[in-house]
């Protein structure tokens, strides 16, 4: 039974109608996989013979992420091998400045416009949000491709890493409110404003709301600053020690996160 989620899906690449969904991992995982999340296919790659599009997810990686952008040896072993990258393609005309001429393809060349890699965890059902970029602007490529790819290997929670200062964590809570976990185990090169989020996906009917932004910000969040890390390790410290925090949608609003406790579960 189509869900809430499949028309919104739809008037996406209704929207968009160059777009399409593929995925590029190994033959493998092919059978564990939902080719038709929320209705729209994919086409699955396999990774052992497009080489040269694992090439091109690497080059635009690194350039979305500059410094910490993926190693191609952890491409391989940690992204390929065990498991499969949502890809949105397009031609590259599409494509912002910085990308299409990194890329060096033709207008009408099929290119890579957004991607989002999830990886496998120890838990069932929870996938850990890896790599997350966009080279579409303004049009919810991001979100969407992030969405989709959670369908395709059938995640029920994410865990993400995030800054607080990203504008991505306004399509990160356009999944639904992004509950506060802590800080990054082993630490993080961007340490003092990164934490650890968590979004469930088991309610369709919620997340739909929230690609919607259906519900504004519920007048009872407090705004804290981006800049304000001390308060904002604060919290991280209080949700490390068990309090209900989340940034709710849209998660950031002109330089402050939107954050609401919840009573204790
Ligand atoms: C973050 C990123 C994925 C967003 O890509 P996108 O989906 O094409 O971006 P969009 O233009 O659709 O914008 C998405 C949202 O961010 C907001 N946004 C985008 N740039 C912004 C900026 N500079 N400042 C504030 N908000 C911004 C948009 O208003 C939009 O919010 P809305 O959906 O509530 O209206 C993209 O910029 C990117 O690849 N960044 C580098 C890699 C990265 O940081 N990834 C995330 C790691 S956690």
């Amino acid at each position: 039974m189509a869900g809430e989620l499949a028309p919104l899906a739809q008037a996406f690449f209704a929207a968009t109608p160059e777009l399409s969904l593929q995925a590029l991992g190994s033959g493998v995982h092919v059978p564990s996989l939902d080719l038709a999340p929320h209705g729209i296919p994919v086409t699955h790659l396999l990774a052992e013979h497009n080489a040269e599009l694992a090439r091109q997810y690497l080059t635009l990686n690194q350039l979305a992420f500059g410094g910490i952008g993926v190693p191609r040896w952890v491409l391989s072993d940690l992204y390929l091998l065990p498991g499969a990258i949502g890809l949105l393609r397009c031609p590259a005309r599409l494509l912002k400045a910085p990308a299409r001429e990194r890329l060096l393809l033709a207008d009408e060349e099929l290119a890579i416009g957004a991607a989002c890699y999830v990886a496998p965890s120890l838990t069932p059902g929870l996938f850990v949000g890896v790599s997350l970029f966009s080279f579409l602007p303004g049009r919810g490529a991001s979100a969407w491709v992030k969405l989709l790819t959670l369908g395709m290997v059938r995640a029920k929670r994410l865990r993400g890493i995030t800054q607080w200062d990203n504008p991505a964590v306004r399509v990160h809570s356009r999944l639904g409110p992004m509950r506060l976990v802590g800080r990054v185990p082993g630490g993080h090169d961007y340490d003092e404003r990164t934490f650890v989020y968590e979004t469930d996906l088991s309610d369709e009917a919620r997340v739909a709301r929230a690609m919607c932004r259906e519900e504004g910000a519920p007048s009872s969040a407090t705004r804290i600053p981006v800049t304000d890390l001390l308060s904002l390790g604060a919290l991280l410290d209080r949700a490390e020690a068990g309090a209900r925090l989340e940034l709710v949608p849209p998660g950031q609003d002109d330089g402050h996160v939107l954050v609401r406790e919840l009573p204790p579960g």
